[in-house]
């Protein structure tokens, strides 16, 4: 398969910075390698550069960073469109702000297949606040609300080729959701899996249906993956962890379901912050993860000496 990284080193739509070095600690722990390894090919475009900046206020006094955003997803849509012709992108975030612009550039390359486009999103978060809900004003809790067309970010994010229907989009591994993000959850189409839901049927039962209907729409899927998908104590680099998160083995079934199924098309790997890592444990553990999704087994995985 041919593989495009894609690094996009956007840092100010989380609360702390340090996303910024994702980029380069995915580079580091070695994913081209990993993903070499499995047979694939895979070019390394580097990093997006941002579009010029328009200067912007939004009435919402907590949304801070908005132009530089905006910048952002206008230059990470055309790149998500440009690399995905004959490739599979993956996107090396950055925080997860990056997902308004891979999500929407997706979209319009999915829609010119003539097939559905489905998203599914790992995470503790359901990042579906609106320009005017967010409270922190951090905008990598809005990317969801963005790519599947919601109110109030004309005017100032591009305008979408192909909005996500809501019906096309699936959450695990949610523990964190703010009461306006609730609200909207109520009224929308969005499947959300909880942790709960995990505990009571297993990730790979939630897992299977949701898959079960991409494969019925004859669809493609992005898959986007936030670092605090995962229980902290494995996976501490990131800013906003939240306890009872996916393990090891869960989130590795997970990819490997995703590969197995044939059908996802592109993939985020956000919110990693280096500056709060162990030792490059999580970059690792990202790569990794980003392996099993590409098609590394367990019977792949040789025992370690010591
Ligand atoms: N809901 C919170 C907020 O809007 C947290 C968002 C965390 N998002 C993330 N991509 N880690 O500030
Ligand atoms: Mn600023
Ligand atoms: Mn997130
Ligand atoms: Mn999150």
């Amino acid at each position: 398969m041919d593989i495009r990284l894609i690094g996009a080193p956007l840092q100010i739509g989380a609360g702390q910075l340090g996303c910024e070095m994702g980029p380069s600690a995915y580079r580091i722990a070695g994913l081209t390698r990993a993903l070499e390894d499995l047979g694939h090919r895979v070019v390394d475009t580097g990093n997006v550069t941002p579009a010029p900046l328009k200067e912007f206020s939004h009435p919402n006094p907590a949304v801070h960073h908005l132009a530089e955003t905006v910048a952002w997803t206008e230059a990470l849509t055309d790149a998500a469109y440009r690399e995905s012709a004959s490739a599979v992108p993956i996107f090396l975030g950055g925080d997860h702000a990056i997902s308004a612009g891979t999500v929407a550039g997706m979209a319009r390359r999915v829609a010119e297949s003539g097939r559905p486009f489905f998203v599914l999103w790992l995470d503790a978060h359901t990042d579906c606040h609106t320009l005017e809900t967010t409270r922190s004003g951090n905008l990598h809790g809005t990317p969801v609300a963005y790519f599947s067309g919601r109110d109030g970010f004309a005017g100032y994010f591009p305008p979408l080729s192909h909005a996500v229907p809501e019906e096309n989009i699936g959450m695990i591994g949610i523990r964190s959701v703010d009461p306006a993000e609730r609200a909207a959850l109520e009224k929308s189409g969005i499947t959300v899996h909880d942790m709960r839901s995990i505990d009571e049927h297993g990730v790979a039962v939630l897992l299977r249906a949701f898959l079960a209907k991409v494969q019925a729409a004859n669809g493609l899927l992005h898959v986007s993956l936030d670092v605090d998908f995962l229980e902290p104590s494995i996976a501490p680099a990131v800013g906003t962890t939240v306890p009872g998160g996916a393990t090891f083995r869960e989130a590795h079934l997970v990819m490997e379901m995703l590969h197995d199924s044939g059908l996802v098309c592109s993939l985020d790997l956000v919110e990693l912050n280096p500056f709060l890592d162990e030792r490059g444990r999580t970059a690792t553990l990202m790569v990794d993860l980003a392996a099993s999704l590409m098609g590394k087994r367990v019977m792949d995985r040789p025992t370690r000496a010591g």
